[in-house]
Protein backbone atom coordinates (compact mmCIF):
# COMPACT_ATOMS: atom_id res chain seq x y z
CA UNK A 1 0.00 0.00 0.00
CA UNK A 2 1.27 3.27 -1.04
CA UNK A 3 1.44 5.78 1.94
CA UNK A 4 0.80 9.07 -0.60
CA UNK A 5 -1.67 9.12 -3.22
CA UNK A 6 -1.06 9.17 -6.47
CA UNK A 7 -2.72 12.79 -7.38
CA UNK A 8 -0.49 13.92 -4.72
CA UNK A 9 2.94 12.01 -6.11
CA UNK A 10 1.91 13.22 -9.66
CA UNK A 11 1.46 17.18 -8.68
CA UNK A 12 5.07 16.55 -6.43
CA UNK A 13 6.79 15.41 -9.67
CA UNK A 14 5.48 17.82 -11.91
CA UNK A 15 6.67 20.52 -9.04
CA UNK A 16 10.21 19.29 -8.06
CA UNK A 17 11.00 17.13 -11.11
CA UNK A 18 12.05 13.37 -11.06
CA UNK A 19 13.68 11.29 -9.79
CA UNK A 20 11.68 12.22 -6.21
CA UNK A 21 12.16 10.14 -2.87
CA UNK A 22 8.73 10.85 -1.46
CA UNK A 23 8.61 9.73 2.40
CA UNK A 24 5.54 9.94 4.99
CA UNK A 25 6.12 11.51 8.28
CA UNK A 26 2.54 9.56 9.58
CA UNK A 27 4.20 6.02 8.51
CA UNK A 28 7.45 6.14 10.57
CA UNK A 29 5.59 7.67 13.86
CA UNK A 30 3.38 4.47 13.66
CA UNK A 31 6.00 2.18 12.98
CA UNK A 32 7.79 4.31 15.82
CA UNK A 33 4.78 3.94 18.05
CA UNK A 34 5.18 -0.58 17.29
CA UNK A 35 7.99 -0.55 18.89
CA UNK A 36 7.21 1.44 22.16
CA UNK A 37 7.29 -1.70 24.33
CA UNK A 38 11.49 -1.32 24.28
CA UNK A 39 13.05 0.89 26.74
CA UNK A 40 15.44 2.62 23.72
CA UNK A 41 14.51 2.59 20.21
CA UNK A 42 17.48 3.24 18.45
CA UNK A 43 17.68 4.25 14.84
CA UNK A 44 20.37 2.79 12.32
CA UNK A 45 20.28 5.69 10.34
CA UNK A 46 22.10 4.11 7.72
CA UNK A 47 18.74 3.39 6.29
CA UNK A 48 18.21 6.62 6.03
CA UNK A 49 20.37 9.52 7.36
CA UNK A 50 18.57 12.90 6.12
CA UNK A 51 18.94 15.08 9.11
CA UNK A 52 15.36 16.06 8.51
CA UNK A 53 14.18 12.48 9.39
CA UNK A 54 16.34 12.27 12.34
CA UNK A 55 14.78 15.54 13.44
CA UNK A 56 11.84 13.83 13.24
CA UNK A 57 13.05 10.64 14.63
CA UNK A 58 14.39 12.77 17.81
CA UNK A 59 11.08 14.25 18.53
CA UNK A 60 9.12 10.91 18.74
CA UNK A 61 11.12 10.03 21.45
CA UNK A 62 14.04 7.87 19.36
CA UNK A 63 17.74 7.45 20.20
CA UNK A 64 20.09 7.51 17.02
CA UNK A 65 22.97 5.30 16.14
CA UNK A 66 26.09 6.47 13.14
CA UNK A 67 28.61 4.59 11.67
CA UNK A 68 30.85 7.12 10.63
CA UNK A 69 32.09 10.58 11.06
CA UNK A 70 29.23 11.69 8.79
CA UNK A 71 26.48 10.46 10.47
CA UNK A 72 27.92 11.72 14.12
CA UNK A 73 27.47 15.00 12.29
CA UNK A 74 23.83 14.16 10.63
CA UNK A 75 22.90 13.26 13.89
CA UNK A 76 24.67 16.41 15.96
CA UNK A 77 22.66 18.62 13.91
CA UNK A 78 19.55 16.87 14.09
CA UNK A 79 19.67 17.59 17.54
CA UNK A 80 20.59 14.75 19.70
CA UNK A 81 23.11 14.55 21.72
CA UNK A 82 25.92 11.68 23.21
CA UNK A 83 24.46 12.73 26.69
CA UNK A 84 22.53 9.95 28.57
CA UNK A 85 18.69 10.89 27.54
CA UNK A 86 15.63 8.88 29.11
CA UNK A 87 18.16 6.22 30.98
CA UNK A 88 20.63 5.98 27.40
CA UNK A 89 23.15 7.79 25.35
CA UNK A 90 21.41 9.61 22.89
CA UNK A 91 23.88 8.84 19.95
CA UNK A 92 25.78 5.68 19.81
CA UNK A 93 28.85 5.13 17.37
CA UNK A 94 29.29 1.47 16.04
CA UNK A 95 32.01 0.20 14.17
CA UNK A 96 34.89 -2.31 13.66
CA UNK A 97 37.48 0.18 13.19
CA UNK A 98 38.44 3.96 14.28
CA UNK A 99 39.64 5.92 11.21
CA UNK A 100 41.79 8.87 12.93
CA UNK A 101 39.56 11.62 12.04
CA UNK A 102 36.09 9.44 13.77
CA UNK A 103 38.75 8.63 16.34
CA UNK A 104 39.24 11.66 17.77
CA UNK A 105 35.51 13.12 17.02
CA UNK A 106 34.07 10.05 19.88
CA UNK A 107 36.74 11.19 22.05
CA UNK A 108 36.51 14.86 21.88
CA UNK A 109 32.37 14.29 21.81
CA UNK A 110 32.75 11.76 24.51
CA UNK A 111 30.60 9.52 22.07
CA UNK A 112 29.43 6.31 23.71
CA UNK A 113 30.62 3.79 21.00
CA UNK A 114 30.00 0.10 20.53
CA UNK A 115 33.17 -1.47 19.61
CA UNK A 116 33.30 -4.34 16.94
CA UNK A 117 36.65 -5.07 17.45
CA UNK A 118 39.59 -5.54 20.30
CA UNK A 119 41.72 -2.86 18.64
CA UNK A 120 38.78 -0.35 18.84
CA UNK A 121 39.10 -0.93 22.77
CA UNK A 122 42.95 -0.76 22.34
CA UNK A 123 43.01 2.76 20.82
CA UNK A 124 40.37 4.24 22.57
CA UNK A 125 41.22 3.11 25.87
CA UNK A 126 44.91 5.52 26.30
CA UNK A 127 43.34 8.16 25.05
CA UNK A 128 39.97 7.96 26.81
CA UNK A 129 39.83 6.21 29.99
CA UNK A 130 36.39 5.40 31.47
CA UNK A 131 34.66 6.15 27.97
CA UNK A 132 31.35 4.44 27.74
CA UNK A 133 31.75 1.26 25.42
CA UNK A 134 29.42 -1.57 24.10
CA UNK A 135 30.91 -4.77 22.69
CA UNK A 136 29.33 -6.17 19.37
CA UNK A 137 29.57 -9.55 19.93
CA UNK A 138 29.18 -11.98 16.50
CA UNK A 139 28.14 -15.03 18.32
CA UNK A 140 29.15 -17.55 15.36
CA UNK A 141 26.12 -17.56 13.36
CA UNK A 142 24.09 -15.01 11.48
CA UNK A 143 20.76 -14.58 8.87
CA UNK A 144 19.73 -12.18 6.33
CA UNK A 145 17.91 -11.49 3.41
CA UNK A 146 20.38 -12.03 1.58
CA UNK A 147 24.39 -13.25 1.85
CA UNK A 148 25.54 -9.74 1.64
CA UNK A 149 23.30 -8.58 4.83
CA UNK A 150 24.10 -11.59 6.63
CA UNK A 151 26.85 -9.95 9.64
CA UNK A 152 27.39 -13.06 11.54
CA UNK A 153 29.50 -16.32 11.50
CA UNK A 154 33.31 -16.40 11.01
CA UNK A 155 32.76 -15.28 7.07
CA UNK A 156 31.39 -12.19 8.45
CA UNK A 157 34.37 -9.23 9.24
CA UNK A 158 31.81 -8.15 11.83
CA UNK A 159 31.74 -7.89 15.47
CA UNK A 160 34.33 -9.39 18.45
CA UNK A 161 34.17 -13.20 17.69
CA UNK A 162 32.19 -14.13 20.82
CA UNK A 163 34.88 -16.82 22.19
CA UNK A 164 37.20 -14.00 22.70
CA UNK A 165 34.74 -11.96 24.93
CA UNK A 166 37.34 -12.61 28.25
CA UNK A 167 40.42 -11.15 26.12
CA UNK A 168 37.47 -8.14 25.24
CA UNK A 169 37.43 -7.39 28.59
CA UNK A 170 40.59 -7.97 30.04
CA UNK A 171 41.48 -4.70 27.79
CA UNK A 172 38.57 -2.94 28.78
CA UNK A 173 39.95 -3.52 32.40
CA UNK A 174 43.90 -3.04 31.83
CA UNK A 175 42.20 0.67 30.12
CA UNK A 176 39.83 1.32 32.87
CA UNK A 177 37.10 2.16 30.49
CA UNK A 178 33.57 1.31 31.26
CA UNK A 179 31.60 -1.48 29.80
CA UNK A 180 28.03 -0.48 28.78
CA UNK A 181 26.72 -3.38 27.66
CA UNK A 182 26.32 -6.50 24.95
CA UNK A 183 24.84 -5.57 21.64
CA UNK A 184 24.31 -8.33 18.83
CA UNK A 185 23.39 -7.66 15.41
CA UNK A 186 23.35 -10.39 13.39
CA UNK A 187 21.99 -9.43 10.23
CA UNK A 188 19.92 -7.66 8.22
CA UNK A 189 16.27 -9.40 7.07
CA UNK A 190 16.06 -11.86 9.90
CA UNK A 191 13.53 -14.92 10.62
CA UNK A 192 12.38 -15.37 13.87
CA UNK A 193 14.02 -19.24 14.58
CA UNK A 194 17.68 -17.36 14.19
CA UNK A 195 16.56 -14.27 16.67
CA UNK A 196 15.22 -17.29 19.34
CA UNK A 197 19.00 -18.36 18.82
CA UNK A 198 20.34 -14.73 19.18
CA UNK A 199 18.26 -14.19 22.61
CA UNK A 200 19.73 -17.74 23.86
CA UNK A 201 23.21 -17.03 22.95
CA UNK A 202 23.26 -13.26 24.49
CA UNK A 203 21.82 -15.25 27.80
CA UNK A 204 24.61 -17.62 27.76
CA UNK A 205 27.30 -15.02 27.08
CA UNK A 206 26.03 -12.68 30.19
CA UNK A 207 25.36 -15.44 32.55
CA UNK A 208 29.32 -16.61 31.80
CA UNK A 209 31.17 -13.42 32.02
CA UNK A 210 32.80 -12.21 35.06
CA UNK A 211 31.85 -8.45 34.20
CA UNK A 212 28.46 -6.64 34.79
CA UNK A 213 26.51 -4.72 32.07
CA UNK A 214 23.92 -2.07 32.59
CA UNK A 215 21.99 -2.96 29.47
CA UNK A 216 22.05 -4.94 26.27
CA UNK A 217 21.24 -4.48 22.67
CA UNK A 218 19.34 -6.77 20.26
CA UNK A 219 20.50 -4.83 16.93
CA UNK A 220 17.90 -4.26 13.92
CA UNK A 221 17.21 -7.20 11.44
CA UNK A 222 13.58 -6.67 11.64
CA UNK A 223 12.34 -7.61 8.33
CA UNK A 224 9.50 -5.41 6.56
CA UNK A 225 6.65 -6.98 3.99
CA UNK A 226 8.18 -5.47 0.15
CA UNK A 227 5.58 -8.40 -1.63
CA UNK A 228 2.04 -8.64 -1.85
CA UNK A 229 0.67 -11.20 0.67
CA UNK A 230 4.25 -11.18 2.85
CA UNK A 231 3.20 -10.65 6.90
CA UNK A 232 4.41 -7.68 8.90
CA UNK A 233 6.80 -8.83 11.33
CA UNK A 234 4.84 -9.13 15.05
CA UNK A 235 6.72 -6.51 16.98
CA UNK A 236 5.10 -7.98 20.06
CA UNK A 237 5.75 -11.64 19.16
CA UNK A 238 9.92 -9.80 19.07
CA UNK A 239 9.75 -7.62 22.08
CA UNK A 240 8.55 -11.21 24.21
CA UNK A 241 11.17 -12.99 22.90
CA UNK A 242 13.68 -10.30 24.31
CA UNK A 243 12.10 -9.76 27.29
CA UNK A 244 12.20 -13.63 28.13
CA UNK A 245 15.94 -13.10 27.81
CA UNK A 246 16.34 -9.55 30.13
CA UNK A 247 14.31 -11.46 33.02
CA UNK A 248 16.56 -14.31 32.47
CA UNK A 249 19.21 -12.15 32.36
CA UNK A 250 18.31 -9.32 35.55
CA UNK A 251 17.63 -12.63 37.37
CA UNK A 252 21.65 -13.80 37.00
CA UNK A 253 22.88 -10.03 37.50
CA UNK A 254 20.27 -9.24 40.60
CA UNK A 255 19.58 -5.85 38.91
CA UNK A 256 17.62 -4.50 36.06
CA UNK A 257 19.03 -4.01 32.64
CA UNK A 258 18.02 -1.24 29.82
CA UNK A 259 16.78 -3.38 27.05
CA UNK A 260 17.40 -1.64 23.42
CA UNK A 261 16.48 -2.21 20.00
CA UNK A 262 18.34 -0.79 16.83
CA UNK A 263 16.78 -1.11 13.72
CA UNK A 264 16.88 0.53 10.55
CA UNK A 265 14.87 -0.86 7.70
CA UNK A 266 11.91 -1.54 10.00
CA UNK A 267 10.99 2.21 10.70
CA UNK A 268 11.56 3.99 7.14
CA UNK A 269 11.18 1.25 4.54
CA UNK A 270 7.15 1.51 4.10
CA UNK A 271 7.28 5.20 4.52
CA UNK A 272 9.59 5.70 1.14
CA UNK A 273 8.45 6.00 -2.37
CA UNK A 274 10.97 6.83 -5.71
CA UNK A 275 9.03 8.42 -8.48
CA UNK A 276 10.53 8.47 -11.37
CA UNK A 277 8.95 9.72 -15.48
CA UNK A 278 9.34 7.11 -18.26
CA UNK A 279 11.47 8.70 -21.00
CA UNK A 280 11.42 5.84 -23.21
CA UNK A 281 9.63 2.31 -24.57
CA UNK A 282 11.32 -0.10 -26.22
CA UNK A 283 10.98 -3.78 -27.78
CA UNK A 284 13.96 -5.51 -28.60
CA UNK A 285 13.09 -9.40 -30.12
CA UNK A 286 10.23 -10.76 -27.64
CA UNK A 287 11.02 -8.38 -24.45
CA UNK A 288 9.33 -5.06 -24.09
CA UNK A 289 11.56 -2.25 -22.25
CA UNK A 290 10.36 0.47 -19.59
CA UNK A 291 13.35 2.97 -19.18
CA UNK A 292 13.31 5.65 -16.52
CA UNK A 293 14.91 8.74 -15.43
CA UNK A 294 16.39 7.01 -12.60
CA UNK A 295 18.91 4.06 -12.30
CA UNK A 296 20.79 1.80 -10.16
CA UNK A 297 22.69 5.31 -8.73
CA UNK A 298 19.23 5.96 -7.14
CA UNK A 299 17.82 2.45 -6.29
CA UNK A 300 20.75 0.37 -6.34
CA UNK A 301 18.91 -2.72 -3.94
CA UNK A 302 17.46 -4.48 -7.08
CA UNK A 303 21.52 -4.66 -8.42
CA UNK A 304 23.03 -5.22 -5.73
CA UNK A 305 20.71 -8.13 -4.27
CA UNK A 306 18.17 -8.81 -6.22
CA UNK A 307 15.91 -6.99 -4.30
CA UNK A 308 12.16 -6.93 -5.08
CA UNK A 309 10.20 -3.31 -5.43
CA UNK A 310 6.39 -3.15 -5.61
CA UNK A 311 5.94 -0.89 -8.50
CA UNK A 312 3.07 0.98 -10.07
CA UNK A 313 2.28 3.18 -12.76
CA UNK A 314 0.72 6.79 -12.86
CA UNK A 315 -0.74 7.83 -15.91
CA UNK A 316 0.37 11.47 -17.25
CA UNK A 317 -2.84 11.65 -19.12
CA UNK A 318 -4.87 10.28 -16.64
CA UNK A 319 -5.76 7.84 -19.32
CA UNK A 320 -7.11 3.92 -18.41
CA UNK A 321 -4.33 1.35 -18.49
CA UNK A 322 -4.20 -1.77 -19.90
CA UNK A 323 -1.69 -4.03 -18.82
CA UNK A 324 1.71 -5.67 -20.22
CA UNK A 325 4.48 -7.71 -19.53
CA UNK A 326 7.77 -5.58 -19.00
CA UNK A 327 11.54 -5.24 -18.04
CA UNK A 328 11.92 -2.16 -15.94
CA UNK A 329 15.62 -0.67 -16.46
CA UNK A 330 17.32 2.49 -15.23
CA UNK A 331 17.28 4.36 -18.21
CA UNK A 332 20.52 6.69 -17.90
CA UNK A 333 23.42 4.26 -16.67
CA UNK A 334 25.85 2.56 -18.83
CA UNK A 335 25.42 -1.06 -17.17
CA UNK A 336 23.21 -3.73 -18.34
CA UNK A 337 22.55 -4.60 -14.51
CA UNK A 338 21.38 -1.49 -14.47
CA UNK A 339 17.57 -3.56 -14.64
CA UNK A 340 14.72 -2.73 -11.89
CA UNK A 341 13.25 -6.08 -12.55
CA UNK A 342 15.96 -8.78 -11.39
CA UNK A 343 16.34 -11.68 -9.07
CA UNK A 344 19.60 -11.93 -6.63
CA UNK A 345 22.35 -13.27 -9.04
CA UNK A 346 21.68 -10.74 -11.96
CA UNK A 347 18.93 -12.86 -12.92
CA UNK A 348 16.34 -10.26 -15.58
CA UNK A 349 13.00 -10.92 -14.99
CA UNK A 350 9.67 -9.26 -16.62
CA UNK A 351 6.65 -7.72 -14.56
CA UNK A 352 3.34 -7.58 -15.28
CA UNK A 353 2.18 -3.86 -14.75
CA UNK A 354 0.39 -1.12 -16.38
CA UNK A 355 1.19 0.04 -19.83
CA UNK A 356 4.05 2.83 -19.11
CA UNK A 357 4.34 5.62 -21.88
CA UNK A 358 6.62 8.31 -21.94
CA UNK A 359 5.73 10.67 -19.58
CA UNK A 360 3.86 8.39 -17.41
CA UNK A 361 5.37 8.38 -13.65
CA UNK A 362 6.64 5.00 -12.29
CA UNK A 363 6.33 4.55 -8.21
CA UNK A 364 8.91 2.16 -6.25
CA UNK A 365 7.35 1.46 -3.25
CA UNK A 366 9.28 0.24 0.20
CA UNK A 367 11.95 2.39 -0.70
CA UNK A 368 12.37 4.32 2.38
CA UNK A 369 15.02 2.28 3.77
CA UNK A 370 18.66 2.29 1.71
CA UNK A 371 17.44 3.67 -1.00
CA UNK A 372 18.46 7.28 -0.44
CA UNK A 373 21.45 6.61 1.82
CA UNK A 374 22.74 4.50 -0.98
CA UNK A 375 22.74 6.47 -3.75
CA UNK A 376 25.29 7.48 -5.57
CA UNK A 377 26.89 9.87 -8.38
CA UNK A 378 28.03 7.31 -10.71
CA UNK A 379 27.66 8.67 -14.55
CA UNK A 380 27.56 11.59 -12.93
CA UNK A 381 24.20 11.79 -11.99
CA UNK A 382 23.31 14.37 -9.49
CA UNK A 383 21.57 13.26 -6.43
CA UNK A 384 17.80 13.42 -6.26
CA UNK A 385 15.64 15.57 -4.56
CA UNK A 386 13.98 14.33 -1.31
CA UNK A 387 10.48 15.49 0.04
CA UNK A 388 8.46 14.46 3.12
CA UNK A 389 5.00 14.36 3.14
CA UNK A 390 3.39 15.95 6.78
CA UNK A 391 0.37 17.54 7.19
CA UNK A 392 1.06 21.44 6.59
CA UNK A 393 4.86 20.74 7.57
CA UNK A 394 5.10 19.01 3.69
CA UNK A 395 8.40 20.26 2.21
CA UNK A 396 11.14 19.72 0.36
CA UNK A 397 13.89 18.36 3.21
CA UNK A 398 17.06 17.85 0.73
CA UNK A 399 16.54 20.23 -3.11
CA UNK A 400 18.40 18.34 -5.30
CA UNK A 401 22.11 18.53 -5.92
CA UNK A 402 22.98 20.63 -9.20
CA UNK A 403 26.01 19.34 -11.67
CA UNK A 404 27.66 22.35 -10.28
CA UNK A 405 27.70 21.10 -6.98
CA UNK A 406 28.59 17.79 -8.29
CA UNK A 407 31.78 18.85 -9.94
CA UNK A 408 32.92 21.61 -8.16
CA UNK A 409 35.68 19.65 -5.50
CA UNK A 410 37.60 18.45 -8.50
CA UNK A 411 40.38 20.78 -9.75
CA UNK A 412 40.11 21.74 -13.60
N1 LIG B 1 22.64 -2.30 13.57
C1 LIG B 1 23.76 -2.59 12.89
C2 LIG B 1 25.01 -2.75 13.62
C3 LIG B 1 23.71 -2.76 11.50
O1 LIG B 1 24.83 -3.05 10.83
C4 LIG B 1 22.49 -2.59 10.82
C5 LIG B 1 22.40 -2.74 9.36
C6 LIG B 1 21.34 -2.28 11.57
C7 LIG B 1 21.45 -2.16 12.95
C8 LIG B 1 19.99 -2.08 10.95
O2 LIG B 1 19.53 -3.21 10.29
P1 LIG B 1 18.04 -3.23 9.73
O3 LIG B 1 17.12 -3.06 10.91
O4 LIG B 1 17.90 -2.09 8.80
O5 LIG B 1 17.90 -4.52 9.07
N2 LIG B 1 21.72 -2.34 2.44
C9 LIG B 1 21.01 -3.54 2.87
C10 LIG B 1 20.93 -3.64 4.38
C11 LIG B 1 22.27 -3.55 5.06
C12 LIG B 1 22.17 -3.47 6.55
C13 LIG B 1 23.45 -3.04 7.19
N3 LIG B 1 23.41 -2.98 8.61
C14 LIG B 1 19.64 -3.56 2.22
O6 LIG B 1 19.34 -2.67 1.45
O7 LIG B 1 18.87 -4.49 2.45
Amino acid sequence: MKPVSDQTLAQLAAQHGTPLWVYDAATIRARIAQLAQFDTVRFAQKANSNIHLLKLMREAGVHVDAVSLGEIERALQAGFTPAQTNGAAGLVFTCDLFDRATLARVVEAKIETNCGSIDMLRQLGPVSPGHRVWLRINPGFGHGHSNKTNTGGENSKHGIWHEQLPAALAVIREHGLHLVGLHMHIGSGVDYSHLETVCGTMVELVKNMDHDIEAFSTGGGLSVPYRDGEQPVDTSHYFELWDKARKQIEAHLGHAVHMEIEPGRFLVADAGLLVAEVRATKQMGGNHFTLLDTGFNELMRPAMYGSYHAMSVIAHDGRPLDVERATVVGGPLCESGDVFTQRDGGVVETRLLAAAQVGDYVVFEGAGAYGASMSSNYNSRPHAAEYLVDGDASQLIRRRQTVAELIALESV
